[in-house]
């Protein structure tokens, strides 16, 4: 397995910071995320997966182990797994995993998904479940690093080198290694039809151009960092996908500009949160779930009802948000399962401009270490 990291890769190259060049960086990563893995359109094949058909159609089920980022990856990834093969898929903050006594039954895979590969808490728990009969892939960004060495199979995401402390494109290349294992799975489930395989399979190699294309047009994105750069705090909310998308994209903003901020999922506000809405608090409404967009919609009118400034995010054609929301930005059009590999970009960008006009180390957030080696 060879791979070409220029070292130049490890510069600027261009840009102010390391965050945004690794910003701009994606859709080359999403591209090398993908080459050699998708056989003519038609087929996903993983080169050197140890992991057999027969052993796929006999697990019983998944446990994901990750931290911080990694493990708002692996959220949307249970959503990938369980939708496209249907089998039960549990995720686990790895410092949690072990404490919690798992039930690890015959049959069972877990993937520990980390970029660096030397997290100890996620180590810890995949050493646990190893302890425990269960199966280990990793999905990890760094060959040779403890996680890919001690793992039975490895899924490597080709991101290349991440310096920002604070995780963009590894996040988003994360999610191409789900969608690439859903998809793989489901090939020996015989879990979709050739035909959704294929569409799938073409939707999800379009990526790349469609993020390029979105990087053009973000201006709006700063626009709105200036508007809530000056706020005390702020909330996500979203649905299903989007919900998993929402708590990174308040991770995002919390780490680089010390704006506090929280995801909510939409339909749970009624439930006690909704007290915290006041005249003029802004709501960032993820609504790239088409399934669920009249429900979101109606949660966006009941935070517009209590004064909330509310920008929400859809996919384009989605005009009927502009009624209810103050602002709408656009992600082109994809699946509702491969939306957040689009949606999350203005959602790092947004994190960036606001740290940026904040006058923070956006490369270096204060207390935070891009590998956390200790438990
Ligand atoms: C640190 C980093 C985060 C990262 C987390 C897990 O907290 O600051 O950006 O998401 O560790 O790291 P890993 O390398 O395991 O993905």
């Amino acid at each position: 397995f060879h791979i070409d990291w220029d070292l130049m890769m490890a510069e600027k190259n261009g840009f102010d910071t390391f965050m945004l060049k690794e910003i701009h960086d994606q859709p080359r990563a999403y591209q090398d995320t993908m080459r050699g893995r998708i056989n003519e359109g038609k087929e996903i094949v993983l080169p050197g997966m140890t992991l057999s058909a027969e052993q796929i159609r006999g697990l019983k089920q998944i446990h994901m182990v990750a931290c911080g980022t990694a493990y708002h990856a692996a959220l949307v990834g249970k959503t990938v797994i369980e939708r496209l093969t249907r089998i039960p898929v549990e995720v686990d903050l790895a410092s949690e995993y072990r404490y919690r006594m798992p039930v690890i039954r015959e049959n069972t895979l877990v993937i520990a998904v980390s970029q660096s590969g030397e997290t100890a808490d996620t180590l810890a728990a995949m050493r646990e479940a190893r302890q425990c009969g269960a199966r280990v892939m990793a999905i990890t960004n760094v060959i040779g690093s403890s996680v890919a060495r001690e793992a039975d199979d490895v899924l490597f995401t080709l991101a290349g080198p991440e310096i920002a402390v604070a995780s963009t494109k590894a996040y988003s290349s994360q999610l191409i290694a789900f969608y690439l294992l859903g998809l793989f799975m489901a090939q020996s489930m015989e879990t979709l039809d050739q035909a959704s395989l294929i569409e799938l399979i073409a939707m999800l190699e379009r990526l790349p151009s469609q993020v390029e294309e979105m990087l053009e047009g973000l201006e709006p994105v700063r626009q709105i960092a200036e508007q809530i750069s000056n706020q005390n705090h702020l909330f996500f909310i979203g649905r299903g996908l989007d919900y998993s998308l929402a708590m990174e994209a308040s991770l995002k903003l919390k780490e680089i500009s010390y704006i506090h901020s929280e995801a909510y999922a939409a339909g749970e506000l009624k439930h006690g949160s909704l007290a915290l809405i006041e005249e003029g608090t802004p709501v960032i409404a993820l609504a790239t779930q088409e399934l669920l967009l009249e429900k979101t919609a109606s949660n966006i009118k009941e935070v517009k009802a209590r004064g909330a400034y509310v920008i929400a995010l859809a996919l384009e054609g989605q005009t009927e948000l502009e009624k209810t929301a103050d602002q709408v930005i656009y992600v082109p059009r994809t699946y509702s399962l491969l939306a957040p590999a689009l949606a999350v970009v203005p959602l790092q960008l947004l994190a960036y401009y606001t740290a940026s006009i904040r006058g923070n180390d956006v490369d270096k957030p204060r207390n935070l270490a891009k590998s956390v080696t200790v438990e």
